[in-house]
C-alpha cells in the first residue's frame, strides 16, 4: 500500500444518503518496491547479477488491489490520521439529527476487522449488505452499488484485503439512530435492487465495461444523484446532479454540490469523451480542475485506472441522455452591473472576461457544470474557500496557482449577486442564487 498516496489533510466526509428507516418507520500490496537494481561487484558484467528476489506477487492480489482502487475502499474507510483501511471515517446525513456513522475496520484483524469473515460474508456484505454477523449495514456503505459487482471481482478484493497487515482498531460508535439496524429490512425492501450488472448487447464493450465501472465499483451516483427524503437515489434522475454533506470539524457541516453527469448542456453534454477521460485519469482537462471531493475520488482511486478502463467510463457517461437541465433566470440591469464589476475586481485576472480561463492559469467558468449546476453550493465552497488542487494529483504539469478564499473579501450578498451574474453571462445558465444560501455555507 503506497501510503503516500493518501492526501495528508483530509476532512471527515459526509455521507450523501444514508438513510435510517427512522424517518420510514416512525417513521504495497504493490509497495511498488521500486527496488533498485543489486550495485554491480567486483567487475561482473551486469547481467549476471540477480536482483534479489523478490516474492511472487499474487495475481488474484494484484487484480483485487486494482479492483479496490476502482472502489475507492480506502477514502472511506481510513480516517484522517489513520492506518490505512482501518476505518473510523465519519459519515452524516443531512439530517444531522441522525447524528454520525463510521466506516469499519476492513484489515483482517481477527477481533476488529474481518479477520475471521469468510470469502462468502464478505461477498454476501457487498453484494446486499448484510455484515458477517447477520446485521444490516447502512448505505453510507454502497452495497446499493456495489450489488453491481461480479463474484469473480469480489474474490479478488477479498483476497487483497486478506493480504494487507492487520491493524486492531475499533472505530468510534455510531450516533444512536445508526445503533438501530433493523430499520433497514424496509428501507431494503422499497429502495434496494440486489443484482449483479446485466451488460447490454446493443452496445460496445468498451460502453458495458464504462458501465460497469461507473455504476457499479465507481459509485459515482452516491454523490452525482440525488435522493428522496428517505435519502435513497432517485432512479429517473440518475447522475444528473447531487448533493454531499462533509463534516468539516465537530458540529460543522459543508454541503457540496455534485455536479450534472449526463449530457444536459449544463452537465457534460459539451465535453468531449477525450476530454471527460482526460479528467477522470488525471483530474484536470481543458474544462475543469478537481477541488472539492473530486480531489479524493481522482487522487486516491480514478488515476490508479488504466487509460483504457477511464476512456470506457468517459464513453459511458458521454452516452447518457440529458436530464435535468438547469433553470434560467434574468437579471435586472442593476444586478448584472453589480455582477459584472464584482467579477471584474475579483476573478478576470484568472478568469478572463471571456470567463474561459487561460492556459496554465485557471479553468473555465464560461459552460463550467460547477457553475451551472441546480445546487450552487460547490460554486459558492468555490468562492468562499477557494480551489485547490489536492496533495497526490496526478496533473500532467506542475498545478496551476491556486484560487485563494474570498470569504473575508465579499459580503454574501456580494456573492450571491457575483453568483447569479455567472449563472446568467456567457450561455451559461443556473437558477436564483440568495444571499441566505451563501450564508448556510460559510
Ligand atoms: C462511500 C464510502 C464507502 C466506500 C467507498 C466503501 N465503504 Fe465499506 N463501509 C462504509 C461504511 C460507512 C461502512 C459501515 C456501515 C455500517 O456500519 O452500517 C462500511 C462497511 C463495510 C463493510 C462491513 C464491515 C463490517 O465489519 O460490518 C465491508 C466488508 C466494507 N465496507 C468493504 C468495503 C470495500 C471492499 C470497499 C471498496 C470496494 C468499500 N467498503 C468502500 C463506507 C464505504
Ligand atoms: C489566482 C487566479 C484565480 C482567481 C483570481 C480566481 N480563480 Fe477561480 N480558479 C482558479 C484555478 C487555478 C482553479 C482550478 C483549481 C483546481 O483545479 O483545483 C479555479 C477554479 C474555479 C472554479 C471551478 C471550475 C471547475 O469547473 O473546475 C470556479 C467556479 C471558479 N474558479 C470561480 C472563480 C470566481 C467566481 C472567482 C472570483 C471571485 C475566481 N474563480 C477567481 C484560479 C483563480
Ligand atoms: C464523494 C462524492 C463524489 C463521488 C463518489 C464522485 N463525485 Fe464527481 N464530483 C463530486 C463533487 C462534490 C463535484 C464538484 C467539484 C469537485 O469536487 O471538484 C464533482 C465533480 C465532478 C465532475 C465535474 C467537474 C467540474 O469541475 O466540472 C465530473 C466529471 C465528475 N465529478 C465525475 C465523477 C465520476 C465519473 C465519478 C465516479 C467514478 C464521481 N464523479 C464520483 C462528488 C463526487
Amino acid at each position: 500500500m503506497d501510503c503516500t498516496t493518501l492526501p495528508s489533510r483530509r476532512r471527515p466526509r459526509g455521507l450523501t444518503f444514508v438513510a435510517l428507516g427512522v424517518a420510514l418507520i416512525v417513521a504495497g500490496a504493490g509497495l511498488a518496491l521500486a527496488q533498485d537494481a543489486a550495485p554491480v561487484q567486483g567487475g561482473a558484467p551486469a547481467a549476471d547479477v540477480a536482483a534479489p528476489a523478490l516474492p511472487p506477487a499474487d495475481p488474484l492480489v494484484v487484480k483485487g488491489e486494482y479492483l479496490a482502487r476502482a472502489g475507492n475502499c480506502i477514502s472511506c474507510h481510513t480516517r484522517p490520521g489513520g492506518e490505512p483501511f482501518t476505518g473510523g471515517f465519519a459519515f452524516t446525513t443531512p439530517y444531522g439529527f441522525l447524528g454520525k456513522i463510521h466506516s469499519t475496520n476492513i484489515t483482517p484483524d481477527p477481533e476488529t476487522g474481518i479477520g475471521t469473515w469468510t470469502e462468502e460474508q464478505f461477498v454476501r456484505a457487498m453484494h446486499t449488505g448484510v455484515a458477517a454477523t447477520g446485521s444490516r449495514l447502512f448505505p453510507a456503505f454502497p452495497y446499493t452499488a456495489f450489488t453491481l459487482v461480479t463474484t469473480d471481482d469480489l474474490k479478488a478484493i477479498y483476497a487483497y484485503l486478506k493480504s494487507l497487515p492487520p491493524v486492531r482498531y475499533t472505530p468510534p460508535a455510531n450516533g444512536i439512530l445508526f445503533s438501530q439496524r433493523w430499520p433497514m429490512i424496509f428501507w431494503n425492501a422499497l429502495f434496494f435492487k440486489e443484482g449483479r450488472y446485466q451488460p447490454d448487447s446493443a452496445q460496445s464493450a468498451e460502453w458495458n465495461r464504462g458501465a460497469y465501472l461507473v455504476e457499479g465499483l465507481g459509485h459515482c451516483s452516491a454523490c452525482h444523484t440525488p435522493r428522496n427524503i428517505f435519502l435513497a437515489e432517485r432512479p429517473s434522475l440518475k447522475l444528473s446532479g447531487g448533493t454531499q454533506p462533509d463534516i468539516v470539524e465537530e458540529g460543522k457541516i459543508r454541503t457540496w454540490s455534485a455536479v450534472n453527469l449526463t449530457s444536459a448542456s449544463t452537465g457534460l453534454g459539451p465535453w468531449p469523451v477525450e476530454q471527460i477521460a482526460r479528467y477522470l485519469k488525471t483530474g484536470h482537462n481543458t474544462k475543469a480542475g478537481i477541488f472539492g471531493p473530486m480531489n479524493d475520488v481522482i487522487i486516491n482511486s480514478l488515476q490508479y485506472l488504466s487509460v483504457e478502463d477511464t476512456k470506457a467510463m468517459a464513453v459511458y457517461l458521454k452516452s447518457l441522455p440529458p436530464i435535468g437541465e438547469s433553470p434560467t433566470q434574468t437579471l435586472t440591469d442593476d444586478e448584472r452591473a453589480a455582477g459584472e464589476a464584482l467579477h471584474k475586481k475579483h476573478c478576470e485576472d484568472c478568469h478572463l472576461t471571456s470567463g474561459r480561463g487561460a492556459f496554465l492559469k485557471a479553468p473555465p467558468i464560461a459552460g463550467s457544470p460547477i457553475v451551472q449546476a441546480a445546487h450552487p453550493a460547490s460554486l459558492i465552497n468555490s468562492i468562499l474557500y477557494g480551489a485547490k488542487v489536492g496533495k497526490g494529483s496526478p496533473l500532467p504539469f506542475g498545478a496551476w496557482e491556486d484560487m485563494k478564499s474570498f470569504a473575508d473579501k465579499m459580503t454574501d450578498q456580494e456573492i450571491a449577486t457575483l453568483a447569479n451574474y455567472l449563472r446568467t453571462s456567457w450561455d451559461n445558465k443556473g437558477g436564483r442564487v440568495s444571499p441566505s444560501d451563501v450564508a448556510k455555507q460559510r
